[in-house]
């Protein structure tokens, strides 16, 4: 049998460094697509992911190069999203490799998630080979990068590769030092099979494809498979790589990345991390899998329209067919009647189901203000979890409230470094370390709040740094903190869906920074509405939103009818995000006010 020459490795690069474009390069460079089919980006499947430009789902794509010295190789490049809330995604994929190009932006240098994914890199002991990538930037200082590399990475300068994606420069040297340093796959292909599921999706004709990389034995159409996790066996209708499109294959063995389908309704039972075994040849012991990653924030999803409640509900199935670390259970508010508690990785994550959910269903959303979990040791000793600020118990029962903290690393130059460090004292923050990266640019990190974080804080950090902080966080565990619920009332009626937790020392400015809000996002009524915040009985801080006086059109000059119709429309747009709540019309934005609050 041909001895066959195969290399696995991902790229792994801060936001925004050039990682879809170095892919996109990489494809060409091997003929796998041409220019012209290049033009769509093709590791970036999903529109929304071409709007945002941030890659979510993981892909394996299978290209054939044949190296300066004639050898032929099969590489294949699995792709990593690159936001922090996918950080978990990294390291399944980096799972599946032996090597990773590590691209650093010649202008930029290193940033929090070049640090992070690194670290990821390390951990599963994989080759890297540095890059250095957007040379031809007027900006660019490779030099400068390359010492950061060296010091902060402990990198040998040497072995660094300049180049730009953009200008196809160095893209040769990166082909080539894969063929050389990244290992070949370990594994014997007549071994009892282990097939490591890293990704998987649902297809509605196919059922569950599993994204696999085989690391010991060979898997054939027809095969008997075992998931090693339930013993559930299923026959394999197709096995086959991405070319990028799907090419079906006769089989895969060792070192291959592809897919399988079986027929598999339950997309459950292709879970994430466990391998795939043959029924009647086992293996002994599943690959190490992943460690199950819990959501971290959650919110209440309801319809505008509360005819909606049941497509609602498809939405998410289909959506959780897809990605599992969304969590969903029905929840009933007394002021927005049916809906659902979600539960996300991060903010971003929030977003973009959100966003799904309105663009490829058509549902008109009202969502609630996100929140972590907190723990809860009751006086009687019971401990509980509470992802919903109205569920939290009466202050009488509780002990103590625990909240998640992160460590937060912020990477900024030294100018900023006092903005930042007077963010994260306003956000709570425990200082805890600040490194020199070089002369210029300074590591600062926190131990920070983790429901503070899911605030506005990138934001902040973000515009008191002029965009150049970049940020990275991960989850240290659970600290006790002085917090309470806070109620909002309108029309003295207190709205469940608004209560949110808050620390105590906070609790009266941000009392009366909500109430201002509100009265700032919520028209104005037939009747006058006091807003109130409260804490337990006792109201902190209030304000009025005053009753409307008169029509809204009547100010309009007179006769200018595309005018008038135009202020009707936009009125009317404006209507579809605004809910009834008791005799109070509230609309989406006053649900997250308290996102705005310093
Ligand atoms: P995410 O998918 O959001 O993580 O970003 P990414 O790392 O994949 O970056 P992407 O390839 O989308 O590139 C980000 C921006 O940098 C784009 O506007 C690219 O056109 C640009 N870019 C990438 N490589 C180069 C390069 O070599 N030179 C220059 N000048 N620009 C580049």
């Amino acid at each position: 049998k041909k001895q066959r020459k195969v290399r696995n490795f991902s790229i792994i690069a801060h936001i925004d460094h050039g990682k879809s474009t170095l892919a996109d390069r990489i494809l060409e460079n091997t003929q796998t697509v041409t220019k012209r089919e290049m033009k769509e980006q093709l590791l970036d499947g999903m529109d929304l992911e071409r709007e945002r430009g941030i890659t979510i789902k993981l892909n394996a794509v299978q290209l054939s190069y044949t190296s300066k010295s004639g050898e032929e190789f099969i590489f294949h490049l699995i792709d990593t999203p690159g936001h922090v809330d996918f950080t978990y995604e990294v390291s399944r994929s980096l799972a599946a490799c032996e090597g990773a190009i590590l691209i650093v932006d010649a202008a930029q240098g290193i940033e929090a998630q070049t640090l992070a994914n690194v670290y990821l890199a390390l951990e599963n002991e994989l080759e890297i080979i540095p890059v250095i990538n957007k040379i031809d930037l007027p900006s660019a200082d490779p030099e400068r990068v390359k010492k950061e590399l060296e010091d902060v990475l402990g990198i040998d300068g040497d072995e660094v590769i300049l180049a730009s994606a953009k200008a196809n420069i160095g893209i040769e040297d990166i082909l080539e030092r894969i063929t050389e340093v990244v290992p070949e796959p370990a594994g014997d292909s007549e071994a009892p099979l282990k097939a490591l599921i890293f990704d998987s999706l649902y297809d509605s004709y196919r059922g569950a494809i599993s994204y696999v990389c085989v690391k010991e034995g060979t898997i054939k159409v027809g095969d008997k498979i075992q998931m090693m996790s339930s013993g559930k066996q299923f026959e394999v209708n197709e096995v086959g790589v991405f070319t990028p499109k799907a090419l079906a294959k006769n089989e895969l063995t060792v070192g291959d990345v592809g897919y399988i389908t079986a027929s598999i309704k339950n997309v459950g039972d292709t879970q994430v991390g466990d391998t795939i075994t043959l029924a009647n040849r086992p293996a002994d012991e599943a690959l190490p899998g992943y460690r199950k990653l819990n959501p971290m924030v959650f919110c209440g999803l309801y319809p505008v329209d509360s005819n909606d409640y049941n497509d609602l509900r498809e939405a998410l199935e289909r959506l959780e067919l897809n990605d599992s670390s969304l969590q969903y259970e029905p929840e009933t508010s007394q002021a927005l009647g049916f809906g659902f508690r979600c539960g996300f990785l991060g903010l971003l994550h929030m977003e973009i189901i959100q966003e799904r959910i309105e663009r490829e269903f058509n549902i008109n959303l009202i969502t609630t203000a996100p929140s972590v979990i907190f723990e809860v040791e009751k006086t009687n000793g019971e401990v509980t979890t509470v992802d919903n600020p109205s569920k939290m118990p009466d202050p009488q029962v509780i002990q103590e409230i625990r909240e998640p903290y992160v460590k937060a690393t912020i990477m900024v130059p030294n100018d900023y470094v006092g903005a930042v460090m007077e963010i994260a004292q306003k956000k709570r923050g425990q200082f805890i370390d600040m490194q020199y990266l070089d002369d210029i640019r300074v590591n600062v990190i926190y131990h920070i709040p983790l429901s503070e974080i899911v605030y506005d804080f990138f934001d902040q950090l973000k515009s008191h740094t002029k965009g150049y902080a970049s940020f990275d966080y991960e989850l240290i565990g659970y600290q006790p903190s002085q917090l309470v619920k806070m109620d909002i009332l309108l029309n003295g009626d207190t709205i469940d869906a608004l209560s949110f937790i808050v620390h105590r020392d906070f609790s009266y400015d941000r009392g009366k920074q909500i109430v201002d809000k509100m009265k700032e996002l919520i028209p104005r009524q037939q009747f006058e509405v006091p807003v109130q915040a409260a804490i337990g009985n006792k109201i902190v801080a209030r304000s009025t939103i005053k009753a409307v006086r008169k029509d809204v059109t009547a100010k309009l000059y007179g006769g200018d009818i595309s005018r008038k119709r135009k202020l009707l429309e936009k009125q009317k747009e404006g209507k579809k995000r605004m809910k009834m709540v008791g005799s109070v019309e509230v609309p989406q934005e006053a649900f997250m006010a308290v996102l705005q609050m310093g």
